[in-house]
């Protein structure tokens, strides 16, 4: 698995920084909120799970899942199906949806405009790692951790076909792999 890593783009200890800051930095948003954290699986589990004990004030959490790409790097179709929907009723809560990456932005623009509809107080976006330049949509993160280029990364909970979401850091795959 370690051989099929071209380059490591974020380590451990640069992950754990990014997502300590955005800890501090919700948190402070949030004091007086009702906030409800939704990870969208199952890219952002390892996110989540960091990212929810960087919080100093009280939240829930709630899990979502959502197809999006299949197996394939490319052509997110943007018709999310829902696999897993949320337990709970989200009317007046501050969602900030937990997201692994910002690719195209097809994913999580659908997921946005059908849970507006359920009243919650409040949508916004925390995503891991964005890549703006693949944007198709106009949507943005409210909070993002880093910005990768054009390339297919894995690990800290990101998958190829699957694989390499228990890569602890974040790196990015050998084209052979992939092509
Ligand atoms: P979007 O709808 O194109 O924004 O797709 C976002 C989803 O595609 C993410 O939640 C990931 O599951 C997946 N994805 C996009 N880029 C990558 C990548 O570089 N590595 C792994 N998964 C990716
Ligand atoms: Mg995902």
């Amino acid at each position: 698995m370690l051989n099929d890593i071209e380059k490591v783009y974020y380590s451990c200890d640069e992950l754990h920084e990014i997502v300590a800051r955005l800890g501090r930095q919700i948190s402070e948003d949030y004091k007086d909120k009702n906030l409800l954290m939704v990870s969208i699986l199952k890219g952002s589990v390892i996110f989540m799970a960091d990212l929810m004990r960087e919080i100093t004030i009280p939240c829930e959490i709630d899990f979502m899942c959502v197809s999006s790409y299949g197996n394939e790097t490319e052509n997110s179709s943007g018709i999310v199906k829902i696999i897993k929907d949320l337990d709970i009723n989200i009317e007046g809560y501050d969602l900030l949806i937990v997201e692994d990456i910002l690719d195209s932005g097809r994913t999580l623009n659908n997921v946005i405009s059908l849970l507006k509809h359920r009243n919650p107080a409040s949508i916004r976006i925390c995503t891991l790692l964005d890549k703006p330049e693949r944007r198709v949509v106009d949507l943005y993160a409210d909070y993002s951790g880093a910005e990768v280029p054009d390339a297919f990364v894995v690990g800290y909970g990101l998958d190829y076909a699957q694989k390499y979401r228990n890569l602890p850091y974040i790196g990015v795959l050998k084209e052979e792999i992939y092509s």
